[in-house]
């Protein structure tokens, strides 16, 4: 099934897509305000509702109001005060937005600190026998081509994971020029290509042209994917490939706009 032939408009509805074998890590990739983070966010509230734990490191502080509406909790690992608090529920994100103002390599380091830390809660959340989504949202801020082993450790994750119950969801923009970059490439690739579920959301024509080649994207897809407004893409789930446009329902755009419930 190709988009230019069987053009159809699908809501998420958690993984329903999902091939058993396969992982269950999935990227999000598009342009600056295609949407890529709402996507997540409706996709964290399904999961969550049906019994998923959640794990979100969130640069932009963001899915703070998505954890305080779940209940959960959100980790500060702005201040710098020693180790962050033992998460104590089970929606979990770690506010990471301090560390966008510092430096490149101590943002760098500390996102890997932190992404070190979620890890661990993943691994020792296997006990539970419940789904973890991990969440690793702005991807980019790991890429680094003078420290490649950053985005290698996210590499190593993804492999890992689904050992331990697990899904990681890696949100990216700018895949060319930091997944695919060739002193990244051996990490940044296999993380966006191995996901068994690829969500893209409107493409830059650099990005379009290297994920037509990679994942061998027809003409009309390409098409869809450079007009693509907010909300909409491809989803490619092993070897189907559908139309996609994200919709909250009321109650979830509610909780994602940041109200209070
Ligand atoms: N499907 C949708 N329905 C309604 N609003 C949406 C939808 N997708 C995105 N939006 C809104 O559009 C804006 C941009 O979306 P979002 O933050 O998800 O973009 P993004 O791709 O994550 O961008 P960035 O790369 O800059 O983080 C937000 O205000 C968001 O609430
Ligand atoms: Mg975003």
């Amino acid at each position: 099934m190709v988009a230019s032939d069987f053009l159809v408009s699908t809501q998420l509805q958690g993984f329903p897509w999902q091939t058993e074998g396969a992982n269950q890590n999935v990227s999000i990739l598009g342009t600056s305000g295609s949407g890529k983070s709402f996507t997540a966010k409706v996709m964290l509230l399904r999961e969550f509702a049906r019994g998923a734990r959640i794990l979100a490191l969130d640069p932009e502080r963001e899915y703070c109001g998505l954890a305080k509406a779940a209940g959960g909790s959100v980790v500060d690992c702005g201040g710098g005060e020693g180790a962050p608090i033992s998460p104590a529920s089970d929606f979990t994100v770690f506010d990471i937005h301090a560390l966008t103002e510092a430096s490149d390599g101590v943002r760098r380091a500390q996102y890997l600190n932190v992404l070190g830390y979620a890890w661990d809660l993943v691994r020792e959340g296997q006990a539970s026998g419940r789904p973890t989504l991990l969440v690793v949202d702005e991807a980019w801020l790991l890429a680094d081509p003078q420290t490649p082993q950053a985005l290698g450790f996210l590499y190593r994750i993804a492999k890992r994971i689904r050992k331990y119950g697990g899904s990681l969801v890696v949100i990216t923009q700018n895949v060319v020029v930091d997944f695919l970059a060739p002193e990244l490439a051996r990490f940044g690739q296999p993380v966006i290509d191995s996901a068994s579920t690829k969500i893209l959301m409107r493409q830059e024509a650099k990005d379009l042209e290297a994920l037509r080649d990679l994942l061998r994207l027809t003409e009309a897809e390409c098409d869809l994917l450079s007009g693509a407004k907010r909300g909409e893409g491809l989803l490619l789930a092993g070897n189907q490939r559908v139309r996609l446009q994200v919709r909250a329902s009321a109650r979830e755009a509610e909780i994602i706009a940041g109200a209070t419930l």
